[in-house]
């Protein structure tokens, strides 16, 4: 072969592979086999050698590394490489639009699913990469142009020869990092700790070698200057990436609403986890490119955008101490005392560990650096011990015998794993109790912090249920109190007595009967109509309610059977306190009645919450998300992805006119 012959054949082989390079990792579709490609790699590779004179830096070939630099050069940035202010709410969302229409704007979003990795900046001239460069404190990164050639998704040359800066993440696939993990842990090395980490580590390399079996990837999200390329909006400016041949997210949405971004945030909130990728939140971005310029930034942000973060999945701490905390069933709980960390806007300091199994199984020592998950935005959980980072000076765990409140020996129910403490005077068993009488879902008396309650119980104002409805008899004292004002005082008692007439469900899921929710609290309430009634009925009636098995009907004639129960409510009924169901009954309908459904979008003639209460009056139960228990979805005008989700899994859907005639049958309008 001669040397224009070899030429030839270098760049056709060097086109055929960043072609296959393209459909394989930026289009996930290959169209030829990974020998071909590998033949072909081969081939470029000896005739590179063999004329080196054709050599190039740009060619597939480096992919898999090799150069090896000294130190990392800086380099100044154009513009600055930006970052985002964090949203955490719904609230903070809507502020921000609002925010933006103060300035006399009525925008379009793009929402982006915001990938946990490391940014980076990505320069081409004539279409050819010339350079890569961290974002390194915004001003100024370092040049990374070894490493980010051997990422595969990344064009070393694009589809246009278009001279061109684009930004995005870098980041590693879960997959990719389980596997590094694995083969870390046969040479005895540390464990990488998440995808970001890895890929931060990946991406410093003076070797490329090192990051190239790595295995990198990216998103592109960003071009720094549109109006060089004639581009209007954010979404053209992304269609406009792809169209050069950059890897941009398909799940990209262009939204006209604050309710379709929260569908998008609420989406993925569930995807995220399928995903192959780690994505810590969503970011919201005004479409309109001169809206943005207007809007312009801060020192710090631009105006125009916001990064929504998911509560974070977990953290790490230290876990100080293990206590143990009696609960008004006697149940002996340990818990985790923490260093307190911040997780989603909140502060945790302690996390239940449940029982003795519990922490047996997770192999949790006093001492350990633990993760903290908080699951599903309210309870945080302990994940697991960062065994890795054992000192040896960690305490095993070991339950306790006795309560750690009375003293009494802790014993355990039939084929339960918790231990209770069976001393129905256990002091903490009558403070947890009240705290639970008072609470939201149950008598709802407002002003009864779990603090106050402690407090009221030790200055012995109140020992049990009904001395709550005794409490203004202390009235002078509880002025007294520190923190505790005339008004607060009057409030309290206030409450308390509003309390006396709450529907019986709230009475019955307030005296805390094993088993007994406030759902089956309302079940009960709706059945029976009055306590009395309830107290009368046997083990065999009460098991023909739907939902009530022999275990609740058991917890429930056990709770009647006691003379001090009897006696409370004797009391209570003295206090003039309601025992009546006072809510509106449900009328049975086949149609309606126990079924579960979703209402999205607008419906033009009546709002969510008259829909949701004339369904509930007949038994139909309103859920936020679609799934395959969904009985059906209510749609209205400008839907959002439940539309989709039900299609997808063939769900009923009601149009306006199919709810209307519903409606109109049942007489409703
Ligand atoms: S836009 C000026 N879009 O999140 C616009 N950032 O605090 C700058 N990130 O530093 C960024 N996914 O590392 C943008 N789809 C996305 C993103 C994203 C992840 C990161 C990026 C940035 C930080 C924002």
């Amino acid at each position: 072969m001669d040397a224009f012959e070899a030429k030839e054949r270098i760049l056709n082989l060097r086109k055929i592979l960043e072609d296959a390079n393209y459909e394989y990792y930026v289009l996930a579709n290959p169209s030829i086999t990974d020998q071909e490609f590998d033949n072909y790699l081969r081939e470029l590779e000896n005739l590179e050698k063999e004329f080196p004179e054709f050599d190039d830096f740009n060619s597939p070939t480096k992919r898999v590394g090799g150069l090896v630099i000294d130190k990392f050069n800086k380099v100044k940035h154009k513009l600055p490489m930006l970052s985002l202010p964090d949203v955490f709410n719904e609230d903070e969302i809507r502020a921000f639009d609002e925010r933006i229409r103060k300035n006399g704007f009525d925008p379009e979003y793009v929402c982006e699913l915001k990938i946990d990795g490391v940014s980076g900046s990505f320069h081409y001239e004539e279409g050819i990469l010339t350079m890569g460069v961290t974002r390194g404190d915004g001003t100024t990164g370092e040049d990374i142009t070894h490493n980010v050639k051997t990422i595969k998704s990344l064009p070393l040359k694009l589809k246009k020869p278009v001279s061109i800066e684009v930004r995005g993440e870098i980041y590693m696939e879960k997959e990719t990092l389980a596997k590094l993990n694995y083969e870390r842990e046969k040479l005895n090395l540390n464990k990488l700790q998440n995808c970001r980490n890895a890929t931060a580590g990946s991406i410093r390399q003076l070797d490329s070698k090192i990051t190239a079996q790595r295995n990198l990837n990216t998103w592109i999200y960003h071009l720094p200057n549109p109006l060089d390329y004639d581009i209007h909006t954010h979404y053209e400016a992304l269609e406009y990436m792809k169209s050069l041949g950059f890897k941009v997210n398909p799940c990209n949405r262009l939204v006209k609403n604050i309710d379709e971004i929260l569908d998008f945030i609420h989406e993925y909130g569930e995807k995220r986890e399928y995903l192959p990728y780690d994505i810590d939140g969503v970011v919201i971005k005004v479409n309109d490119l001169q809206m943005q310029q207007q809007l312009g930034f801060t020192s710090k942000y631009p105006r125009w955008a916001v990064a929504y973060k998911f509560p974070a999945l977990e953290v790490l701490t230290k876990l100080k101490d293990i206590v143990f905390t009696v609960g008004r069933t006697g149940r002996i709980t340990p818990n985790a005392v923490l260093d307190p960390v911040l997780v989603m806007g909140s502060t945790i300091k302690r996390a239940s560990l449940h029982n003795e199994d519990y922490i047996i199984e997770k192999d949790l020592r006093i001492g350990d650096v633990v993760s903290i998950r908080k699951a599903g935005d309210v309870i945080p959980e302990v994940v697991e011990p960062k065994k890795e980072r054992r000192t040896g000076k960690e305490i095993p765990f070991k339950m306790i015998n006795n309560c750690p409140i009375c003293n009494e020996p802790l014993g355990k129910k039939e084929g339960q794993v918790d231990h209770y403490c069976f001393n129905p005077n256990c002091p903490a068993k009558n403070i947890e109790k009240l705290i639970h009488f008072v609470s939201r879902n149950a008598m709802n008396i407002d002003g009864f912090g779990e603090r106050i309650m402690e407090d009221f119980f030790n200055l012995g104002f109140i020992k049990n249920i009904d001395d709550i409805y005794h409490l203004d008899e202390h009235k002078k004292d509880l002025i007294e109190l520190e923190g505790f004002g005339n008004k607060s005082v009057d409030n309290l008692l206030e409450a308390i007595f509003n309390s006396k007439n709450n529907s019986l469900e709230r009475l019955l899921f307030g005296l805390g009967i094993e088993g007994i929710g406030d759902k089956t609290a309302l079940l009960l309430a709706r059945t029976f109509k009055t306590l009395d009634n309830l107290k009368e009925q046997t083990f065999e009636d009460l098991q023909k309610i739907k939902d009530i098995g022999p275990i609740l009907a058991k917890n429930i004639t056990d709770y009647f059977n006691k003379d001090e129960n009897l006696e409370l409510i004797n009391k209570l009924k003295e206090l003039k306190i309601n025992m009546e169901y006072a809510g509106e009954e449900i009328q049975n309908n086949d149609l309606l009645t126990d079924k579960r459904f979703v209402i999205t979008g607008t419906i033009s003639f009546m709002t969510r919450d008259e829909i949701e209460k004339i369904l509930d009056k007949y038994g139909a139960k309103p859920s936020s998300s679609v799934s395959s228990k969904t009985d059906f979805v209510i749609v209205g005008d400008s839907p959002g992805s439940k539309y989709q989700k039900a299609v997808d899994l063939n769900i009923p859907i009601w149009d306006e006119e199919h709810l209307r005639s519903v409606l109109t049958d049942l007489k409703e309008i």
